[in-house]
């Protein structure tokens, strides 16, 4: 029987597990279904605190969305490398470690991976293989410190065999996605592959062709690979801090005009993987307190809300529904309605663009070291590859397609290239 072999894409937003047969079977690459028929897991947890059960994906989105009472996690993969790491988070009557909780998550996949090799092999469609596991990593988990870059890919790692993987190996996401878009061409191409994610933005020049595709060892054709630490979720942030804190109480001023209010709450609140860590009493007697003394006490009094209702991930989820809605209309509403809470904050494409400049400019920087690491103009490049949930915000792409004026401009699967790239390198690395 053909040996069948996994990749797993650990996203900020959304996972996936691509499986693709040994060198010599016939099928493609292929996303195993993860939830229901869908190909992608939101890169969720809600633990519940009313009937114990931890919930994954769209089912945990769901359940904290609903109001149920628990606890909601979400962009796990920011906490990779960061200072977070180190500290335990309590969850109902535990206290579990980012790796734990990462771990838990990985876990749940895994379970879909075995559930796939029991139906497989009785169908004799091949054996898949459960020891081995190519995971995806963004080409920077940490922008600037290599030791922290290291330490993020360590605690990965850790979690993976935490849940059974025992022959790990990391690829590049970028390189995955390429390898991918290469399954399917038919002659040589020089092309940079541009994968905006929910955390990361990753970047990788590469010289792709179906000859070239069979070659054990690609580190000759992989010319460069750059990244930030720069993805949706900073978008998310941005458009929160510029059009949704104020309403919170940020940029506004103590009763007695002399003090602005200490803004990194409203950052917090505003980052995805940092909302949690304001579930403290000390900070809702902090906030309290400011209410007390702020100018306009009704917007601390929102705060105050969010904090006594968990209400901040709910925000945050408003904040991106509408940051997708102005990637196809010019206005749209962070929109957030619940008992004692009433939110509708207008904004625009206008002012999202003027507030994300800095982000747009950071991702160009990338790209533009991305082709002189290379060595090559932008001229050279052949194709652009566009992956990733991120790429779809008009200026992002704008300012990726812009340099490449003659290039063809492919449109890969957006959500799950790097998995499906995933599996594709896991075939060729254990097969
Ligand atoms: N139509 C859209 N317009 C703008 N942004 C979008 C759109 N659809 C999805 N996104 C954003 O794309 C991001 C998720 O992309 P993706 O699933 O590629 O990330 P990921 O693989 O989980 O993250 P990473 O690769 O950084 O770990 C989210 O920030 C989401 O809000
Ligand atoms: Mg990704």
């Amino acid at each position: 029987m053909s040996q069948i072999f996994a990749g797993l894409d650990f996203g900020t937003t959304n996972s996936t597990l691509g499986l693709a047969p040994a060198a010599g079977g016939n099928a493609g690459p292929r996303l195993l279904a993860v939830e229901g028929d869908a190909p992608t897991l939101p890169s969720a947890l809600f633990f519940s605190f009313e009937d114990g059960i931890t919930r994954f994906g769209r089912a945990a989105v769901f359940e904290y969305v609903d109001g149920a009472e628990g606890r909601f996690m979400r962009a796990l993969k920011s906490v990779l490398g960061s200072s977070l790491m180190e500290e335990t988070t309590r969850v109902g009557r535990e206290r579990l470690s980012f790796v734990e909780l990462i771990g838990r998550f990985l876990a749940h996949l895994r379970g879909k991976l075995e559930a796939e090799a029991m139906r497989s092999e009785a169908a004799g469609e091949g054996r898949v293989a459960l020891d081995q596991v190519v995971l995806g990593r963004p080409v920077r988990f940490v922008d600037g410190d290599d030791a922290a870059d290291q330490a993020a890919q360590d605690q990965l790692e850790a979690a993976a065999r935490g849940v059974g993987f025992a022959d790990i190996a990391f690829q590049f996401e970028p390189v995955a996605a390429a390898l991918y878009y290469e399954s399917r061409i038919s002659t040589e191409e020089l092309a940079l592959v541009v994968d905006i994610g929910g955390g990361t933005s990753d970047f990788s020049v590469v010289r792709l062709s179906p000859e070239r595709a069979r070659a054990k060892d690609r580190l000759a054709d992989i010319l460069s690979f750059t990244g930030v630490h720069v993805g949706g979720t900073d978008f998310d942030r941005v458009l929160s801090i510029a059009a949704v804190m104020p309403h919170f109480g940020l940029g506004s001023s103590t009763a007695d005009g002399k003090r602005r209010l200490p803004v990194w709450y409203f950052n917090d609140m505003a980052t995805w993987h940092r909302i949690n860590t304001l579930y403290t009493p000390a900070i809702a007697r902090d906030i309290r307190s400011l209410e007390r003394e702020a100018a306009e006490p009704e917007k601390l009094a929102r705060f105050a809300h969010l904090l006594e209702h968990r209400s901040g991930h709910r925000l945050a989820g408003a904040v991106e529904t509408a940051k997708i809605a102005l990637t196809d209309e010019a206005e749209a509403g962070v929109i957030l309605s619940e008992p004692g809470l009433k939110l509708d904050a207008r904004t625009t494409r206008e002012a999202f663009e003027a507030a994300t400049q800095d982000l747009v400019t950071r991702i160009g920087g990338a790209i533009d070291a991305a082709l002189s690491e290379a060595g090559v103009t932008a001229e050279a490049i052949e194709t652009v590859i566009l992956t990733g949930g991120g790429a779809q915000v008009p200026a992002v792409k704008a300012a990726a397609v812009a340099r490449f004026a003659g290039a063809k401009i492919a449109q890969s699967d957006a959500f799950g290239s790097v998995g499906l790239g995933l599996g594709i390198d896991a075939a060729r690395k254990f097969g």
